[in-house]
């Protein structure tokens, strides 16, 4: 999620991260059924179409209406991809509207897309000036401005945090919070990175001091857990038993809700030393998923594209257990 912003990046384009990576351990049988529950720019989707056959299915979902739109062509020309507007937390709810009851990969590339940080129109960016907007679906939900024209002291410096380990969080709060009262609430991007750069005493090398609050807005305005989290409590029903699981994440709060949902469904859990100690005859616990590959973007692939740096991808498998 973190994709550090970087000039060398070309505008309008987005770089797939992990591309051959994700897509060789998504596959599965070549005719079957796909989810791609983060479309983007369809650089994963049309790797996989490309290794799929015919009869093959992908169905790929962004809650960017204007990602849909970029994908509009290629959905018209591979009557195999089926686009579709919706956040991945309605992954299932997709998938039964289009009478899908399982399917044989599913596909999460967290985060935001190169397109949307450098369309700096969006509010996502602290380069350049444009309302702080930062949805990734502009059709629902608060602005990032909203956030802070009603939000206490105590709630961005919880945001700010919790979602941007943000040192200064308080003081960039109290900031936002007195300019408000004073009648000049936050509302563009340059005023919010103004702010910032005046609150955050020490600068860490390398990076714009505004990093850190972008970040912790945007993760709060869309709600990025909540919707990571929906969407994995909908794997063990809707993944196909043999079929493959793949999240690419870019923080580390992301990155441990995978870990812990992978490992609680492919491992006993402990028992406690008085647990241990009574009579019951255990339920043996039957795992439902097994942990393929904790992987990192290669040096050349960081050569090439900085943003993917913080990149973690998880892939597993699921197997013939108990259904969650
Ligand atoms: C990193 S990009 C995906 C890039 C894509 N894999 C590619 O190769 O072009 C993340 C995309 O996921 C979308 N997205 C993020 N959170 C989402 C959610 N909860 N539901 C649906 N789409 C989401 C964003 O709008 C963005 O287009």
């Amino acid at each position: 999620m973190t994709r550090p912003e970087s000039s060398a990046a070309a505008p309008l384009q987005h770089r797939t991260v992990l591309l051959h990576e994700a897509v060789a351990l998504l596959l599965g049988p070549g005719d079957g059924v796909y989810l791609d529950g983060t479309f983007g720019r369809g650089g994963h989707t049309r790797a996989l179409l490309a290794r799929l056959g015919p009869h093959a299915r992908v169905i790929a979902l962004d809650r960017d209406p204007q990602a849909i739109a970029a994908g509009a062509a290629l959905a018209r020309e591979d009557a195999r991809l089926q686009l579709v507007h919706a956040p991945f937390s309605s992954c299932g709810a997709v998938l039964e509207t289009l009478g899908i009851a399982q399917v044989d990969g599913m596909l999460f590339d967290l985060g935001v897309s190169s397109p949307q940080l450098d369309e700096h129109a969006r509010g996502f960016s602290f380069r350049g000036d444009a309302p702080l907007d930062m949805r990734m679906d502009p059709t629902r939900g608060i602005t990032a401005a909203q956030f802070l024209a009603e939000a206490s002291v105590d709630e961005i410096t919880r945001v700010l945090r919790d979602y941007g380990d943000e040192r200064a969080a308080f003081q960039i709060a109290k900031a936002l919070v007195a300019r408000r009262e004073r009648g000049e609430p936050v509302g563009r991007t340059a005023e919010l990175a103004a702010v910032v750069a005046q609150a955050v005493r020490s600068r860490e090398p390398g990076q714009d001091p505004a990093t850190r609050t972008f970040q912790a807005l945007r993760i709060h305005v869309n709600a990025e857990l909540d919707e990571l989290e929906a969407a994995l409590a909908q794997v063990m029903r809707r993944l196909a038993v043999g079929g493959r699981l793949v999240v690419i994440s870019f923080h580390s709060l992301e990155d441990r809700i995978v870990k812990q949902f992978i490992a609680a469904h492919a491992r006993a859990p402990a028992l406690s030393r008085a647990q241990q100690r009574l009579p019951l005859r255990e339920v043996p616990f039957r795992p439902g998923l097994k942990a393929l590959a904790r992987l990192r973007p290669g040096v050349e692939e960081l050569r090439a594209n900085p943003r993917a740096r913080s990149a973690v991808l998880r892939a597993a498998e699921r197997v013939d257990g108990a259904q969650a």
